[in-house]
């Protein structure tokens, strides 16, 4: 079986009430925004390369922001765009996970 895409991207976007701890206000969106324009400008995107979602809670809000990419299963969070531009160049192109950015 082959996969439809190459790498696939979820975001959690979630917003959790109540002032908790939640990706969406720890700048979640800005990244998932720039990571789909990123991927767009370097044709990176479409069947059998990558695809950028949204996600709702993926339960690990202390952790956030979080991504997490498929097939590796590896989940990353991000600080600001040069993180996120580090994923796509190390880890979407070049099958190279960005270690320091891993979350177990
Ligand atoms: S709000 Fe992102 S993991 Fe729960």
């Amino acid at each position: 079986m082959t996969n439809h895409f190459k790498h696939h991207v979820f975001f959690c976007l979630n917003q959790r009430e109540n002032g908790e701890d939640c990706c969406m206000n720890k700048g979640a969106e800005a990244a998932f925004d720039h990571m789909k324009l990123r991927v767009k400008k370097l044709g990176l995107n479409g069947e059998g390369k990558v695809r950028i979602n949204r996600a709702g809670c993926l339960d690990r809000c202390a952790q956030g922001p979080l991504m997490v990419v498929y097939p590796e299963a590896v989940w990353y969070t991000f600080v600001d765009h040069e993180d996120v531009d580090e994923i796509i160049e190390s880890h979407l192109i070049n099958g190279k996970v960005v270690k320091r950015l891993v979350i177990e």
